[in-house]
């Protein structure tokens, strides 16, 4: 009998009785966090083209030292660690790049390379995804600025006004804060370890919080593919404009 620490599997790599297209899972988060990841980092060294008017690329919010006083590399690359450990720890996001990168295993019941010991996220480096629930208040903190910025997005030199940059900035914050509010950390925070809601201090409340984070909690994929998407587009859009590839059109 094999030990519980061990994968058990029958046949090598890739073998599996599954009848359906299996890797069809895999091929789009290849494709989408692969392009992202190479684009985001193209822009976070980058260092120019995140400012056009009222508008300020997400990849480079909380804007610190523009001016290279103290810090001579872009400055996008003083703030990337807190998105990109909220998103790199992500229970979904895990599951997701295990799968189509690490192809530990591909998909649910198709063998993966080798026999080896199992360790799951006990050991190091995996243990560090633990930090998930720490990256989520450091969220809370980038979110505050993302909002202050979309609201920026609307005074213009010659005033209020709204600008199709307005628009972007605008539904990438939404998209952000409904991935943000989505997070299983959160939904645990408001609910998890408690079998009985109205025997604590806030029952009601808490119920209510969780029942509503729950809902939101059930479309995470969703809201993490949508805001990934939004947050690249953004700063795409910034880049444009502040080039001078494209014009901004003012609507308001
Ligand atoms: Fe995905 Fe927390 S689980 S953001």
């Amino acid at each position: 009998m094999a030990k519980s620490s061990e994968v058990v599997q029958i046949g090598g790599f890739g073998s599996t009785l599954r009848r359906d297209a299996w890797w069809a899972e895999i091929v789009p988060v290849v494709v989408l966090l692969g392009t992202f990841g190479i684009y985001a980092t193209f822009r976070a060294f980058e260092g120019k083209f995140y400012a056009w008017g009222p508008y300020l690329s997400p990849f480079y919010s909380p804007l610190i030292d523009p001016e290279h006083h103290w810090w001579r590399f872009s400055p996008a690359l003083l703030v990337l660690a807190g998105p990109l450990g909220f998103r790199a720890t992500c229970y979904y996001y895990r599951k997701a790049y295990y799968r189509a990168f690490f192809l530990d295993p591909p998909a649910c019941a198709v063998g993966e390379a080798g026999k080896r010991r199992y360790r799951g996220e006990t050991s190091f480096p995996f243990i560090l995804q633990n930090l998930h629930r720490w990256f989520f208040y450091v969220a809370i903190v980038f979110l505050a600025f993302l909002w202050r910025d979309a609201i920026h997005s609307f005074f213009f030199k010659d005033g209020l006004g709204v600008g199709v940059g307005s628009l972007v900035l605008t539904a990438n914050i939404v998209l952000l804060t409904l991935y943000t509010l989505s997070c299983h950390s959160l939904r645990h925070l408001a609910g998890g370890k408690l079998d009985c809601f109205s025997c604590t201090s806030f029952g009601p409340a808490r119920h209510t919080t969780w029942r509503c984070l729950s809902r939101l909690n059930g479309r995470h994929m969703l809201y993490a593919w949508m805001s990934l998407i939004s947050v690249g587009a953004a700063d795409l859009y910034v880049r444009m404009v502040s080039s001078g590839l494209l014009k901004d059109i003012r609507l308001l």
